[in-house]
């Protein structure tokens, strides 16, 4: 004799171990309130379309909230024996209104089932994560506002390249987290479909409405083939990418963050109440939050990398191995709602020592292509200014100079093309703020983007 759900046609039952193995109930509870939504649809549209009768259905609908009021209450016991939360709210229900609970499960299966909960799931998390990517671009926003004339130098190779404004790098950070809210919107839209109605995979002969139970749940569309209704987990793929990219941009704003709080670097310093001290060494602060984050990068990937290969060898329509696409949304979900949460009130927090970058650009050879740009512009074709000023940099070097310390007499015998404005030319500010190409780093570009950062953020 078999006691499971689905145990008509067993004459035994699997052991504990194996049954403990195929169940899901561990983690797929994390669903209970999406599933349950799922089935008050579904017996809403039973009763809309006469499937079931009105009072059959009401009965139905009745414990159903019951059970909703018990899961907010905690009050509900999983277990192992009924596999997963399907076939716990099913037999939960059961105890509540009796037989008639049977009923339910009329025009559906748990493939469709699965499905809709984990749509639902991921649908509520999206709007989450796009709200809090919102929040963070408000941070970096205000931040860059209040920097746009700071200077430090801008890195190539890690070398120092060209002067910048600090604004106009956390404004790169702004565009990235925008791009990252674009694809999430757009995963969002395949999501917001309802696969309700596909049954097992091949629809059903009851008369079923699937517009309308998808409507009951706030659905935008419905799936318009029963069998990639509930073989589809590309919304999910698609999540998990856009999490891992995401990840990616957190994870190089956290580096330049912990390589800018070194003894090194001295750029930046974190908030005494984002960072960690030591057990030993009783001067150490340590940025622990921004090392997590890149870390927690890797998970993200792997739980990316691991639907992936569940999902290349599959043969329609449901199989088995689907239940391994929970566990890594729900960790990606909960890794990057924590990350943009943890990132937003470090970056919010940390103090920018904008003396420290400013004695940056001016105690080494940023302004060496202002020098370069200098002598273009004065009829001089850039090559050449380019290898003179290379050799004078080199010279520089050995001097233990800089380029604003050349005295006039030595840069007019480099070539008379210079004259005493040379001074006023290699000045890192006004280097910054002579980019006034689209998109470069002169504050005037930078106030503009980030004014139009500020409306879109509204
Ligand atoms: N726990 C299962 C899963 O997560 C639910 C669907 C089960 N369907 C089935 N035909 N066994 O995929």
């Amino acid at each position: 004799e078999n006691h499971q759900l689905w145990g008509g046609r067993f004459t035994a039952e699997p052991s504990e171990y194996v049954q403990s193995f195929g169940a899901s109930i561990q983690f797929d509870q994390k669903m209970a309130a999406e599933d349950l939504h799922g089935s008050l649809a579904h017996v809403a549209m039973l009763k809309h379309t006469g499937i079931l009768k009105g009072d059959e259905a009401d009965q139905i609908t009745a414990g159903l909230h019951q059970l909703q009021h018990k899961l907010a209450a905690g009050e509900l016991q999983f277990t192992i024996e009924n596999e997963d939360i399907h076939l716990n709210l099913e037999s939960l229900l059961t105890a509540e209104i009796g037989p008639v609970a049977g009923k339910l499960h009329t025009a559906r299966s748990r493939n469709d089932q699965v499905a809709t909960d984990m749509h639902l799931y991921l649908k509520n998390h999206l709007h989450t994560v796009m709200q809090l990517i919102v929040e963070l671009q408000k941070v970096v926003v205000t931040k860059a506002d209040s920097n746009v004339e700071t200077l430090m130098p801008g890195y190539t190779h890690m070398q120092h390249a060209q002067p910048i404004s600090y604004a106009h790098y956390l404004m790169a950070y702004y565009e990235m987290f925008q791009r990252d809210y674009e694809r999430f919107e757009f995963n969002l839209k395949h999501t917001d479909r309802s696969p309700l109605g596909a049954a097992a995979l091949a629809g059903t002969t009851f008369p079923i409405d699937r517009e309308y139970s998808a409507e009951q749940l706030g659905f935008a569309d419905v799936y318009q083939n029963s069998l990639d209704a509930v073989s589809d987990r590309d919304f999910i793929l698609e999540f998990l990418s856009n999490c891992a990219q995401l990840m990616m941009h957190l994870s190089r704003f956290c580096e330049e963050i912990i390589m800018w709080d070194t003894q090194e670097f001295q750029y930046l310093e974190l908030s005494d109440t984002y960072s960690t001290g030591s057990s030993i060494m009783p001067q150490k602060k340590n940025p622990d939050m921004a090392e997590l984050i890149r870390g927690k990068t890797g998970r993200v990937y792997g739980d990316l990398i691991g639907l992936l290969t569940v999902m290349k060898g599959l043969p329609l329509a449901y199989n088995k191995d689907f239940q391994e696409d929970k566990e890594g949304m729900f960790d990606a979900v909960d890794t990057v709602e924590q990350s943009l949460t943890v990132f937003r009130g470090m970056l919010d927090t940390l103090t920018v020592k904008t003396d420290n970058m400013a004695h940056a650009t001016t105690h080494d050879f940023s302004n060496a292509t202002e020098l370069a740009d200098y002598l273009a512009n004065k009829g001089l074709p850039f090559r050449q200014a380019h290898e003179l000023v290379g050799e004078l940099v080199l010279k520089c070097i050995q001097a233990h100079k800089y380029l604003k310390d050349v005295s006039l007499a030595d840069y007019q015998a480099l070539s008379p093309l210079i004259a005493a404005d040379v001074y006023q030319a290699l000045d890192p500010r006004t280097a910054v703020e002579r980019r006034t190409s689209l998109g470069g780093t002169g504050f005037s570009q930078i106030k503009k983007q980030i004014t139009a950062a500020q409306a879109k953020l509204k």
